[in-house]
Order: C-alpha cells, then sequence, then structure tokens
C-alpha cells in the first residue's frame, strides 16, 4: 500500500485549482444509465472513486469514451445487466446510486447491500422504502438488495424521509424522474450536488423543482434524453486547502470554487481567526489572520450547516487554535477515527460519545499514522504539513479515491511530501467507503 512521506512546518503558499465536485460526478454518472442517448460530462475528477464508478457502468453494458481526461461521454444504450456486484460495492457505497436510475428505466435493480464501513454502520434502509414507496417491490436475497417494478414503470408518491440522506435523495430523484406521475419528496437533502444532478436531470428532460431545498417535486416523463453538463466544483477539496492555508501559516489563493457553498465552513473559519477574502465569484484568498487561530466549537449538520466531511480536517486545524473546542458530529456515529492518530501527534483530544473536546495550541510532532477513511486521511495530512519532524501515512488509498493528484498538487503550494509507492504484492483490497 502506498505512503506518504511528509516533512512539516512549511507554510503553503501560491495559487491551486479546485476539481470537480467527486460526490456530484459520481450521481451524474448514475444518472446516465436513465437514457440509451449520450450524457457529456464535463469535469469529471481524476480520482480512485470515479473509476469506480465508470467500471460499474461498463459492467451493466454502458460504453464510456473520454475524449479528454475529465470528460466523460456514456452512453447507456446497450445495457444488458442490472446488477452492481460486491466487488464493486464494497470498495464504494456511492455504487447504489445505480439502483434508482436501473429500477426506474428498466423496472429491476439488483445492487450488493453496503456492509458498514469505518465511519459506521451506514445504512440504506431508507432508499429502500422510498423505492416501495415509489411501488417496487423490494427484497434481500444473499445479500443482494433485489428490486422490481411490477408493472415495469415506478408510480410517483410523497416521500417523506424521516432523516436527511443524500444519496438517498439522489436515488429517488433519479427514480421518480421516470415514473409514472408526481413524486414529492419531503425533508430532501439540500447539499449543492443536489441541485447539481437536479440540473443535469431537467437537461436531459426530467421535471424537477425545488432541487436544493427541502422539497423537491419531480413530474415524471416517459423517457429521457441526452445532454452536456458541467459538474460543480468540489466544496470539500476548497474547505481542504482553505486549512490547508490556515493551519501552516501560509497563504492559498484558491481558484475555480464556489464560496456560496461553503458558507458555513468559511464562517467557522473566519470566527476561528482565518482570514478569508473573496477576490471573485470563484476565487478565494486565504490565511491565518495576524492574532493566530482562536478555538470555537462546531456541530456536523446536513447542508447548509456545517458538513461532516469537513469535521476531521477542521480538527487537525483546532489543535492549533488556542483554547478548547468541542466538536459535535451528529451524522455519522463512528467519525473520530483521525483523533486517535493526531493524539498520538500530541494532540490534546477527549472522545465522548459525539463529542470530541480539543484543548490547543499543542505541538504536533511527526509520527508513523494510519489512515481510516477519505476525510480522516485529509486531516492527517493536513496535520503533518504543521508538526515538526517526518510523519509517515500509511493507507493513503483512502485518499485518493476523493482528492486528485494531492501530492502534486501540495508540492506545487511548496508542501515537503512524497508518496512512497509499495510493491503490488502488499496491496490489499479491503471494504471501505466514505
Ligand atoms: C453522502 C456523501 C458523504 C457525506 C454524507 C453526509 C456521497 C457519495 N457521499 O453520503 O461524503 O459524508 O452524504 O453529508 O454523496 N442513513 C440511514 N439510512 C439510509 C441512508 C442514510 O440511516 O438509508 C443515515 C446514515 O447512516 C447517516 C445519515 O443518514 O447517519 C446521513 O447519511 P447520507 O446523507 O445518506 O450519507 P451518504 O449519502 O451515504
Amino acid at each position: 500500500m502506498d505512503k506518504f512521506l511528509i516533512r512539516g512546518g512549511l507554510p503553503l503558499k501560491g495559487k491551486i485549482e479546485i476539481g470537480g465536485a467527486k460526490n456530484s460526478a459520481l450521481p451524474c454518472l448514475a444518472a446516465a444509465l436513465l437514457t440509451p442517448e449520450t450524457v457529456t460530462l464535463h469535469n469529471v475528477p481524476y480520482v480512485k472513486d470515479l473509476i469506480t464508478q465508470r467500471r460499474l457502468l461498463e459492467d451493466l453494458g454502458a460504453t464510456v469514451l473520454t475524449p479528454e481526461l475529465r470528460t466523460h461521454k456514456i452512453t447507456a444504450k446497450g445495457v444488458d445487466v442490472y446488477e452492481a456486484p460486491y466487488e464493486l460495492v464494497k470498495t464504494m457505497r456511492a455504487s447504489v446510486l445505480a439502483l434508482g436510475p436501473l429500477l426506474a428505466r428498466f423496472g429491476q435493480a439488483k445492487v450488493s447491500l453496503p456492509g458498514g464501513c469505518a465511519i459506521g454502520t451506514r445504512p440504506i434502509d431508507l432508499h429502500l422504502r422510498a423505492f416501495e414507496q415509489l411501488g417496487a417491490e423490494v427484497l434481500l436475497e444473499r445479500g443482494d438488495v433485489v428490486a422490481r417494478a411490477p408493472k415495469g414503470r415506478l408510480k410517483g408518491n410523497v416521500i417523506d424521509f424521516e432523516k436527511v440522506t443524500v444519496t438517498g435523495t439522489e436515488n429517488v430523484m433519479m427514480a421518480a424522474a421516470l415514473a409514472d406521475g408526481r413524486t414529492v419528496i419531503k425533508n430532501a437533502a439540500m447539499e449543492p450536488e443536489i441541485d447539481d444532478l437536479a440540473n443535469l436531470l431537467n437537461k436531459m428532460g426530467a421535471r424537477i423543482r425545488g432541487a436544493g431545498t427541502d422539497t423537491i417535486e419531480i413530474d415524471g416523463v416517459e423517457a429521457l434524453g441526452g445532454a452536456e453538463h458541467t459538474i460543480i466544483s468540489d466544496r470539500i477539496e476548497t474547505g481542504t486547502f482553505m486549512v490547508a492555508a490556515a493551519i501552516t501559516g501560509g497563504e492559498l489563493e484558491i481558484k475555480s470554487c464556489v464560496p456560496e457553498h461553503l458558507t458555513a465552513v468559511i464562517a467557522k473559519l473566519r470566527d476561528s481567526g482565518v482570514v478569508v477574502e473573496e477576490i471573485n465569484p470563484s476565487t478565494l484568498l486565504v490565511r491565518q489572520g495576524g492574532s493566530g487561530l482562536r478555538a470555537c466549537n462546531v456541530t456536523t449538520e446536513p447542508h447548509p450547516q456545517f458538513p461532516t466531511d469537513m469535521q476531521a480536517q477542521y480538527m487537525a486545524l483546532m489543535t492549533q487554535a488556542d483554547g478548547e473546542s468541542k466538536i459535535v458530529e451528529t451524522i455519522f456515529e463512528n467519525r473520530f477515527m483521525h483523533a486517535a492518530e493526531m493524539i498520538r501527534m500530541g494532540a490534546d483530544i477527549h472522545i465522548s460519545g459525539n463529542t470530541a473536546t480539543v484543548r490547543g495550541k499543542t505541538k504536533l510532532m511527526g509520527a508513523p499514522l494510519l489512515a481510516s477513511d477519505l476525510r480522516a486521511s485529509a486531516s492527517l495530512v493536513l496535520a503533518a504539513l504543521c508538526a515538526e519532524g517526518e510523519t509517515l501515512i500509511d493507507r493513503v488509498y483512502h485518499i485518493d479515491r476523493g482528492y486528485e493528484t494531492i501530492v502534486r498538487k501540495l508540492r506545487s503550494l511548496g508542501a515537503d511530501i512524497e508518496r512512497i509507492k509499495t510493491s503490488v504484492e502488499e496491496t490489499v483490497a479491503e471494504p471501505v467507503a466514505v
């Protein structure tokens, strides 16, 4: 397994370009299954999860061409398999996003039930209940979810999610786009990625209103067609580089981002003493303020509140802030695995239930570390960048799932980081997903 060797203590300086949003590209690729015509997606990030999603589409019988590195032309005309096998689902939970489109277009789908992962049990019961409410029969057979629309087509209904679910909202939106009649999704997720997917679906001929609010209305249509769409920029990659600027005492110009997708993160960083200037609608200038970092409490919540996908990176920042901060994780039950690694570097962190108490500022010392999930890996890279001495982070395949050329990007900003490749024999595929 590859490792990162980081020698900390250097302030990051320069300009950085943010890539397309992984969590938007994943459902948008799945949406191409809804039509036999070609869907062209631009700004698809070149990360492992997207390579996996592409493989899933190809296994189902779709053709995927990449005329340019970040452009995918997907034609799901020859789809003749309706199932996502365990081998793919175990490496990436987002493969459950194939369920809605397959069920809606072909009236049948089989997707392996994802198991738990490093950050919690992560069931998909809300997706499945919603499909049933749209008229599907859903069974569990030997670890697979088998869903069928008895009359070949789903029927619109009111879906009132008892909990906000991002991929659940996306799955239902895609399924309802081809259903008979109107579907209303209540308590819908409001993440920018939902809005992006709805924009693509509407370009394909869907009739979706209200995406980005907590109530989405979808009038089902008989068929969807091809479309061309550019994926929005990745707000979590943006937030990660914002923390990188602040934690290393450097200054970064972060380009091709959408600050309005990061309102809660920007507000929290400003409260913590980080200077964030919006130079233009797609560029942020970020640096640590003159009086250093201040401890500030944070609670993760669904968008537009502070995202759980920035919690680990914020924890790294709080180890460098003066005072005591409480970080409350309300989305996933087991998302503090990075804390134990930071403690090994010298951080003062106590976990009690879903609350982490961080006392700072502590001097971090380089150490051998183990990455446990995607965002945890990012937080360990951040901690290592401000630590004294060398840090060796193992299992960085997690970070490759969601951050494009992270080593090259950090090196271009002055970081001392290198990837240490290990032999193929040592590589073990593990069931992990975020
Ligand atoms: C998505 C994001 C992930 C992010 C998360 C929360 C993608 C590909 N991934 O994951 O990066 O961390 O949103 O913002 O977009 N739940 C259930 N039953 C369900 C579905 C969810 O109990 O059927 C629970 C989950 O266990 C979790 C909460 O609902 O506690 C929110 O999860 P959800 O929004 O569904 O996360 P994902 O869509 O998997």
